[in-house]
């Protein structure tokens, strides 16, 4: 697979700028990567802080032959190639909070946005964009106030990093190209499990009812043990009445007991 790679100093966000390089017919894979986001989006309409110089923030579109819910999947991958990668650079443990948060000493230091777009006719994907943005220092006066408790970086010193920066950006596309290049093989779930910390936790679940893989909630189903992770990167879990249950997707929180 060859990727085209850009590099932009300023745009609003990585993934929208490809989806615009999409709607103008492009059809080969690339990465776009960019030192600053004005409008940087995370999942659930949230936005993505990505100030200049502090952060890696990158886009691949890719074309993959593959079915919407193989697609999925590609986030798996992403977050197993980044915390490899991270973990390779900074030499520091480096956990996966399920689905794709990627977390260090506690907080989160990068975060994944996949979209895309399916054939209806054919079953299969036309194209998925997957965005990765990686927190690398506290910006100059730390995070802002919303974000302080939960969002962490990958250097904790505020030393310039410009090359370690780099390597760790070339370093997660190796490790990602590696694993995509045997997609839809199931190449990174051991990374991605070995780093999954909520295993054998308790969890709280925190998506909507009517949720994709969320049956309905009620009484005994608000806490729940997080028993594994499956094949297709559900989370297995077993509420207080004993019932269990795998989710797809959602938001949860950990209760570390
Ligand atoms: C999240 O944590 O909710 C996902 C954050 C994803 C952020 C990255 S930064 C590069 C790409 N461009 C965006 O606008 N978002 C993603």
């Amino acid at each position: 697979v060859l990727l085209k790679i850009h590099v932009e100093k300023k745009v609003d966000s990585t993934n929208n700028v490809l989806k615009q390089y999409v709607a103008a017919g492009e059809k080969q894979d690339m990465v776009l990567l960019a030192e600053e986001q004005s409008a940087g989006r995370g999942r659930r309409g949230r936005s993505f802080y990505s100030p200049e110089g502090t952060g890696i923030y990158l886009s691949l579109l890719l074309h993959p032959d593959a079915t919407p819910e193989e697609g999925t999947m590609l986030t798996t991958l992403t977050a197993a190639a980044a915390a490899k990668a991270i973990e390779k650079i900074a030499g520091e443990p480096v956990q996966i909070k399920w689905v794709n948060d990627i977390w260090m000493r506690g907080k989160k230091i990068a975060g994944i946005l996949t979209e895309g777009s399916a054939s209806l006719e054919e079953g299969k994907l036309e194209y998925v964009i997957v965005g990765i943005g990686i927190n690398l220092y506290e910006p100059c006066g730390g995070f802002p106030k919303e974000l302080k408790d939960v969002a962490g970086s990958v250097f904790t010193s505020d030393l310039p990093k410009e090359n370690l920066r780099n390597r760790l950006a070339v370093e997660f596309l190796v490790d990602f190209m590696k694993y995509y290049q045997a997609f839809p093989a199931r190449d990174y779930l051991e990374e991605y499990r070995k780093r999954c910390f909520v295993i054998g936790k308790k969890v709280r679940i925190l998506m909507p009812e009517g949720a994709p893989g969320r049956a309905e909630s009620g009484p005994g189903r608000e806490y729940a043990k997080a028993l594994g992770i499956d094949d297709d990167c559900y989370l297995e879990v077993q509420y207080e009445d004993g019932v269990t249950e795998k989710l797809s997707s959602g938001e949860i929180s950990v209760k570390v007991e």
